[in-house]
């Protein structure tokens, strides 16, 4: 498939060459037509790899992941612009982080959450919020980690959140998706970056996550 990822930070990239890997055509959107990590992260990659503007990356993808700074997501999809992601299927990993105080917050919380304000501005794309909960490199490689844990899928459309279940399942190898309903539930998955945070500074590895026992 031709899917574009909007973003060239760590987590874009992760996804990136993963998809590449799996034998897609990936472009990598950004701000800048001409990135520089875009630029390195393509020319690693190989002939599948391309870059452009969050536009161009979102015009290329019959599947867009989004992958930017979750407190200025909005204004990077604005850029990627509406009519280039249409109908298709946006899979948004963001984390809505406020990055301009010292303590670990959020830019939306409680009562609403960027997974839903991206679904309002974008009534005619199909948001599904998934992957926000762990460290990329778990992302794409759940079984990096030594038992089978769990990943979650927030959305509106039963279709939508079935391709990003099969993605999940097919392409990245994970064993237990969890589906929590409307995109309303992206409220939960955000607020866990918080305790994410806190425990990313008591274990001794980014490389862990949820699993859910009953
Ligand atoms: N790091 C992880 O393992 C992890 C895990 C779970 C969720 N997340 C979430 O995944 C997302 C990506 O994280 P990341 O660490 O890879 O990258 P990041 O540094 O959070 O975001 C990088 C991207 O945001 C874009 N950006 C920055 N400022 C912008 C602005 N003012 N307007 C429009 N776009 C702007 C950048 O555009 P340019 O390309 O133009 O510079 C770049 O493409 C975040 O929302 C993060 O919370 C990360």
């Amino acid at each position: 498939m031709n899917i574009g990822v909007l973003g060239t930070g760590i987590v874009g990239q992760t996804i990136g060459s993963k998809l590449v890997q799996l034998g897609h055509h990936v472009m990598m959107g950004s701000r800048d037509a001409a990135n520089p990590k875009a630029i390195r992260w393509a020319k690693a990659e190989g002939p599948r790899a391309s870059f452009g503007t969050f536009a161009n990356a979102a015009s290329f993808g019959e599947i867009i992941f989004n992958c930017t700074l979750g407190s200025v997501s909005l204004d990077a999809l604005r850029q990627a612009g509406a009519a280039n992601m249409k109908g298709k299927v946006l899979i948004d990993t963001s984390n809505p982080l406020d990055y301009s105080t010292d303590a670990w917050s959020l830019t939306v919380s409680n009562t609403d959450s960027l997974g839903e304000q991206i679904q309002r501005e974008f009534p005619n794309t199909l948001v599904v919020k998934s992957l926000n909960t762990m460290n990329c490199n778990i992302m794409v490689d759940p079984r990096k980690l030594s038992e089978k844990t769990d990943v979650f899928v927030s959305g509106n459309d039963v279709e939508a959140k079935a391709t990003v279940v099969m993605i999940l399942r097919d392409w990245f190898g994970w064993r237990s998706v969890i589906d929590l309903g409307d995109i309303t539930t992206s409220r939960g998955v955000e607020m866990f970056v918080l305790l994410w945070h806190n425990l990313r500074n008591v274990v001794s590895s980014p490389r862990f996550n949820i699993r859910i026992v009953s």
